[in-house]
């Protein structure tokens, strides 16, 4: 997992005495490895890594924590020791990376999620972006360029990044409305310049593929893949692709039979019942595609399966629960680890329908209300989340 070559003791000498530019830039966390970190992104790097808890998501549980009393704010509190990825969702919030990535244990990887494409979200309106369609040009210098920066200057540091959520799903499924034809070709270009640029040696990547309700169906599995795949290939295959992101901030159940929706009258056209069964069938696929279909799960909110209405409800699902903890045993040859890639407590969207980012779906009758807007600390879903964890917390 971590190695140091000659060369590098080389370069560090070096850095001691006439520090070339790349050497100055360094900065080294306190408490993290003291040599350079290599993944190779061939193997489950999950083996060797835990998913690191980050003191942004730590300082808004202990916040929460703050308002609770008795066993329920004890119980809050280990929410913060469960590892979970950190969002760069903004061009100002790629400031809260930094800060995060001091004091990380050598032995533990820190999950990123890169969501901030131009016209991002073009099926639903809650996550709407700050970019405009067209904006491709700020979205690699402002926010694709930083972060690269970020992670070139942590070099003892191991990464995995989640590479925006729902943006090459909704290109497959949802390229009827105006709103994704107008993102499509920032949306290719931007996710292949996110993966070529970010192709460093301490990271491992992971594309969004959505979920089994989402590319599972019959007939979304092959041009799924290739809508992937292509985008992999554009980027020039890049080695630390490591394959896709599952259920993010989803709620769909690891392996349960028979899945959650199986008695749905679709079920027929739709193998992959639960994410287990969706690895099954769609990584096969991405293989055959060419691009490489190992995953992590997103199992962080799927505790407590039965509160959707119809599978495609994505929006603060009543009753649901904290799910299994991030973990590399998951019996899959597919899958390297279940993570917690949706902070539990951040909401999915407003319930207010007179806000600007409004979306049906947070009004439906499954959907928690009142709920404030996308990313915004949700107090009563988090101790809902607490209240029906399985594994309990
Ligand atoms: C939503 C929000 C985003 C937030 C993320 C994680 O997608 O749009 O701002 O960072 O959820 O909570």
């Amino acid at each position: 997992m971590v190695s140091v070559t000659a060369a590098t003791l080389v370069a560090f000498a070096a850095g001691a005495i006439g520090a070339p530019q790349a050497l100055i830039d360094r900065r080294q966390a306190p408490g993290g490895c003291n040599s350079t970190v290599e993944l190779d992104a061939s193997t489950n790097v999950w083996q060797n890594y835990k998913l690191h808890a980050n003191s942004f998501y730590r300082s808004e549980v202990e916040a929460a924590a703050a308002e609770m009393s008795g066993d329920a704010a004890e119980a809050a509190l280990r929410v913060a020791d469960i590892g979970t990825f950190l969002w760069a969702d903004t061009i100002a919030n790629i400031a809260r990376i930094e800060p995060a990535l001091q004091g990380v244990p050598c032995d533990e990887i820190f999950g990123l999620v890169v969501y901030d494409l131009p016209g991002r979200d073009c099926a639903a309106k809650a996550s709407n972006g700050e970019l405009k369609v067209g904006e491709i040009d700020r979205y690699k210098t402002e926010f694709i360029d930083v972060i690269a920066d970020i992670i070139k200057a942590y070099p003892n540091q191991a990464f995995a990044l989640v590479i925006e959520p729902d943006s090459l799903p909704n290109l497959v499924t949802n390229i009827d409305l105006q709103s994704c034809q107008d993102s499509a070709a920032g949306y290719r270009e931007g996710v292949a310049y996110a993966l070529k640029t970010l192709n460093l040696p301490n990271v491992v990547t992971y594309i969004d593929a959505g979920h089994g309700g989402w590319l599972g169906w019959d007939e979304n599995l092959t041009p799924g893949a290739q809508e992937l795949a292509d985008v992999y290939i554009a980027a020039g295959s890049p080695s630390q692709v490591r394959g896709i992101a599952t259920n993010v901030a989803g709620w769909n159940q690891w392996d349960m039979v028979p899945g959650e929706f199986a008695d749905d009258p679709d079920a027929q056209y739709n193998q992959a019942q639960n994410e287990k069964l969706f690895l099954e069938l769609f990584s096969p696929e991405l293989e055959a595609a060419g691009m490489p279909g190992h995953a992590i799960v997103d199992t962080g909110r799927s505790g407590n399966p039965g509160g959707r209405l119809e599978w495609g409800d994505w929006c603060n699902v009543v009753d649901a629960g904290f799910g299994r903890r991030p973990s590399a045993d998951t019996g899959s040859e597919w899958a390297d680890a279940f993570v917690w890639v949706k902070p539990g407590g951040e909401s999915d969207g407003t319930s207010d329908s007179s806000a600007d980012r409004y979306d049906e779906f947070c009004g439906k009758p499954d959907a928690f209300q009142p709920s404030p807007e996308a990313g915004q600390w949700h107090q009563a879903y988090f101790e809902m989340l607490i209240e029906n964890a399985n594994p309990a917390i």
